[in-house]
């Protein structure tokens, strides 16, 4: 099995000491950027069927522009996701009592501050370990949060959730998983339920999950929330493009390719799409594959499916927990749930 890779300030070390002013951060096996992606490129593109998992839409540009989405009229989550929290973080911190926070999918950790405020107004110091495959978005969160909750120790993890979760460190329990945000919906049903399982299976009986979910409703609301008219959501789902082109010496033309989401109501979820305005060839020289795009034809590029309470419970049970408490917001839009391990 790899080592995990253990950094201070830019340095490697085995184990190792921390420097004072550093933040420590761990490079899980599945960080390694080159492993899974030219298989999953030729895989997704190479058949009639094009698709390309989003966790390659977060280079650093990309990750911006999600915080550029999250801050749109439109998209609903983040600010509703961010109420809820608001209004009970403290009770979640009492109710769990956790020494650790691991947060999974953590990008920017902005909402995460309702839980380090709470702390504060507790006098309740918690560790936290933000989890995410983008190492430039965990470094700025960690600078962000350094500066505001000095007393915060942080140890960031760079990983993929699909595949490191049996390679997190240790820290102090109990543990409090977050996975906020909604980004559970962007996993298929196996794929949910395997990521579930696994994170079940790296969790122990005393520690707790706290999930964000996005429930179903109406359509027109969902299809605004990922066709902002500012825009993010496009350059965002094109952005995709730019990280092939970079990492595979392609020379796909953005101008070339339309942003497209829609809520599939047979499947409840977002459908996002990159769309070929003409029909056209695509090389990717480091990988020697030429692609041709017929006019009119996409690249799925994500899901984001969205729940009802009854179908998410069934999916956390299938998957080894036990659901303890539900928050939801008056609106219906969106849900949080704390889960043990049955
Ligand atoms: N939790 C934040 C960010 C959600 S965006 C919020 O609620 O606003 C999804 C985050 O998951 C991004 O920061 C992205 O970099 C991360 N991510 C996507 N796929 C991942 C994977 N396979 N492994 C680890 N992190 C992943
Ligand atoms: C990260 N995830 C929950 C977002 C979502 O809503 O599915 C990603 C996103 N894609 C387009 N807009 C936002």
């Amino acid at each position: 099995m790899e080592q995990n890779t253990r950094v201070v300030d830019g340095r490697d070390v085995r184990g190792g000491s921390r420097d004072k002013t550093g933040f420590a951060l761990v490079r899980l096996p599945g960080s390694s950027r080159s492993s899974g992606f030219d298989r999953d490129v030729r895989r997704g593109l190479a058949g009639p069927r094009k698709q390309l998992p989003p966790k390659y839409f977060y280079d650093a540009r990309g990750s911006l522009l999600f915080e550029r989405i999250c801050g749109t009229p439109e998209y609903y989550p983040t600010r509703t996701e961010s109420a809820l929290l608001a209004r009970h973080a403290r009770g979640i911190l009492d109710q769990v009592a956790p020494g650790t926070l691991v947060e999974i999918g953590s990008g920017s950790s902005e909402k995460t501050d309702h839980f380090f405020a709470a702390c504060e107004q507790l006098g309740f110091y918690v560790r936290y370990q933000p989890f995410d495959v983008c190492d430039e978005a965990l470094r700025a969160a960690a600078a962000r949060l350094r500066s505001r909750y000095v007393w915060l120790d942080m140890e960031l993890l760079v990983g993929d959730y699909a595949v490191d979760l049996p390679a997190l460190p240790y820290s102090e329990g109990p543990r409090l998983f977050l996975f906020l945000g909604g980004t559970i919906g962007n996993l298929n049903h196996d794929e949910a339920l395997t990521f579930l399982a696994a994170l079940r299976n790296a969790m122990h009986p005393e520690d707790f999950l706290l999930l964000g979910f996005d429930r179903i409703k109406e359509k027109r609301v969902l299809d605004a929330a990922y066709n902002d008219a500012a825009g993010y959501t496009a350059q965002f789902n094109l952005n995709l493009l730019k990280v092939l082109n970079a990492r595979l010496d392609a020379d796909f033309d953005v101008r070339r390719f339309a942003h497209v989401a829609f809520f599939n109501e047979d499947e409840g979820q977002i459908e996002m799409h990159l769309q070929a305005r003409c029909t056209h060839e695509v090389s990717m020289s480091r990988i020697g594959l030429v692609t041709r795009f017929v006019e009119g034809e996409t690249i799925l590029t994500e899901i984001s499916r969205k729940f009802t309470p009854e179908g998410m419970r069934a999916l956390l049970e299938a998957a080894g927990f036990r659901w303890r408490r539900h928050e939801e917001a008056d609106s219906g839009y969106f849900s949080l749930v704390l889960v043990t391990p049955t």
